[in-house]
C-alpha cells in the first residue's frame, strides 16, 4: 500500500532510537507533504511528495490533508473483567474515596467475585469488544494484566483469555501476572499464605503454560507492602518475569525505588512522588508510566510529569483501562489529559503514548514510531489544521482510518 499526500507524517524517529529520556521527549520529528510505502505488514519506505518514486502498488491511498501517526502503544491495562462497576460511580460522586469504596467490599474484590463466576468464553467476548473499541481509537499495541482472579484457577483463567486475545487480534499484546492485586478475603489475616500460593503454586503453572510476559504487584499501603512485593518480584525473576509494578498511586512509600532495585521495565501511576523518586528515576532505565485518566476519574493528584521530564526520567502515558479506577481505554483522551493536566506539550505527550509506551512493553524495536522495517501499525487522522488539534479536541477521536500490519483494519463487531 502506498499512502500519498500526507499532510504530516508524525514520529519519524531514527530507527535505533528505542526510548526518549527527559528533554528528548520535546522532539517529535515529522515530514510535511509526505508519502509512506507499506509492504509485507511493515514500513518499507517514506519520503517527500516532491521526490515520490514511481511505485507499482496494488493499493494507493491519498491522505489528502490528513496526518499519519504511529499507533498508540498502551502499556498498562486491565481490560479482562467480568462486569463494570457503575454502582461505585454513585458512591464516588457522593464523596467516597477509592480506598473507602475498596474497604467497604467494593473495588478489586468486587471485581474478583464476579470474575470467578464468569466463563473463559464470556471474558474473552467482553474483552474482545473493549479491545476492538480501543483499536478503532488508534491503539496498535497493548499490555493486559490479570489481577481480578485472586485464586490460582481464576488467575490462570484470565491469563488464558489474554493468550486467546493474543492469537485473535492483529496487534502485539503483552500479558502481565497481577495476582498480587489485593488480598482475597480468605487471606485477609494470612498475607503470607496468599504470597506462598502465588510463589509456590501459581508461578510454576504460569511459567509452564507460558502465560505471562511480566509480573505486577499493587505495592501500596493496605495492599502489598514493600517487603511482600519484594518476595514476589524475587520469585518471579526466577521464571524470567520482569516487573511492571503499580507504584506510588495513593502514597509515596518506596515502591518506585523498590521497582528500580528489581530492574522493573516500568513503575506505573506515580501520582504521589517526592524528590527521592525523581532522583531515582533520573538515573534509571525503568520507565515511569503515567496514567492521567485514573487521576481524572478517581480525583487523585496528577503525576508530576514536568518534574520527571526535568529530572531526565523516561516517561510513558497509558490508559489503565479497568472497571474501578479508569473505565476508559481512549488513548486520545489520555494524550489530551497529558497536555491539559500534566502540562506536557503535544509533542511530549504523543511521544510518551507511542515510542515510550512501546518501550514500556519492550516492543519499541517493532512499533511506536515511523521507521523502515517497523510494523505498519498506524492511523490516518481526519483532516486537521495542526498536530496540536488532536489533543486540543479532547473527547473527540480524530482517528479516521486504522492500519494494522499494512492493511486497513475493519473490525469484527
Ligand atoms: O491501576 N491500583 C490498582 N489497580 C487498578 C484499579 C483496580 C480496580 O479498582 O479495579 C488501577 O488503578
Ligand atoms: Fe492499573
Amino acid at each position: 500500500m502506498l499512502i500519498t499526500h500526507i499532510k504530516a507524517l508524525i514520529g519519524v524517529h531514527p530507527k535505533e532510537k528505542l526510548f526518549l529520556r527527559g528533554s528528548e521527549l520535546n522532539q517529535l520529528p515529522f515530514l510535511e507533504n509526505a508519502w509512506l510505502l507499506l509492504e509485507d505488514g511493515l514500513i518499507k519506505d517514506f519520503g517527500l511528495m516532491q521526490n515520490l518514486p514511481k511505485f507499482e502498488t496494488g493499493h494507493e491511498l491519498s491522505a489528502d490533508g490528513r496526518f499519519v501517526f504511529p499507533s498508540w502503544c498502551d502499556s498498562h491495562t486491565h481490560i479482562v473483567f467480568a462486569a463494570p462497576r457503575e454502582e461505585e460511580f454513585a458512591l464516588k460522586i457522593a464523596g467516597k474515596t477509592y480506598e473507602e469504596i475498596a474497604a467497604a467490599g467494593g473495588g478489586i474484590l468486587n471485581s474478583a467475585n464476579k470474575l470467578q463466576k464468569a466463563t473463559e468464553e464470556e471474558l474473552f467476548k467482553s474483552a474482545s469488544i473493549r479491545l476492538t473499541d480501543m483499536i478503532r481509537q488508534g491503539t496498535g499495541a497493548i499490555e493486559i494484566k490479570s489481577g481480578y482472579g485472586l485464586s490460582v484457577e481464576s488467575e490462570l483463567k484470565m491469563l488464558r483469555v489474554i493468550k486467546r486475545l493474543k492469537a485473535a487480534f492483529p496487534i502485539p499484546i503483552k500479558a502481565t501476572l497481577l495476582a498480587a492485586h489485593a488480598y482475597p478475603a480468605e487471606f485477609k489475616n494470612n498475607h503470607q499464605g496468599y504470597i506462598d500460593l502465588i510463589i509456590n503454586e501459581l508461578l510454576p503453572k504460569v511459567a509452564a503454560e507460558n502465560l505471562a510476559d511480566y509480573i505486577d504487584v499493587f505495592c501500596e499501603k493496605g495492599f502489598f507492602s514493600n517487603e511482600e512485593t519484594g518476595q514476589i518480584l524475587t520469585a518471579a525473576a526466577n521464571y524470567g518475569l520482569k516487573p511492571k509494578i503499580h507504584a506510588n498511586q495513593l502514597s509515596s512509600s518506596g515502591a518506585v525505588e523498590l521497582g528500580i532495585k528489581h530492574n522493573a521495565v516500568s513503575v506505573d501511576h506515580l501520582e504521589e512522588t517526592d524528590e527521592n523518586v525523581l532522583l531515582a528515576l533520573s538515573k534509571s532505565n525503568t520507565i515511569a508510566t503515567l496514567l492521567p485518566s485514573c487521576s481524572f476519574y478517581i480525583n487523585i493528584p496528577f503525576a508530576n510529569a514536568k518534574g520527571l521530564i526535568n529530572s531526565n526520567a523516561i516517561i510513558a502515558l497509558a490508559s489503565d483501562y479497568n472497571p474501578g479506577s479508569t473505565p476508559s481505554g481512549n488513548m486520545n483522551f489520555v494524550v489530551s489529559l497529558g497536555c491539559i493536566k500534566l502540562k506536557m506539550t503535544p509533542e511530549q505527550a504523543i511521544n510518551a503514548a507511542t515510542i515510550n509506551g512501546a518501550a514500556a512493553m519492550e516492543l519499541s524495536d517493532q512499533v511506536g514510531s515511523i521507521a523502515i522495517g517497523k510494523k505498519a501499525n498506524l492511523f490516518i487522522t481526519r483532516p486537521m489544521t495542526s498536530l496540536a488539534y488532536l489533543p486540543y479536541s479532547f473527547g473527540q477521536s480524530q482517528v479516521e482510518t486504522v492500519i494494522l500490519n499494512g492493511e486497513i483494519y475493519h473490525d469484527q463487531l
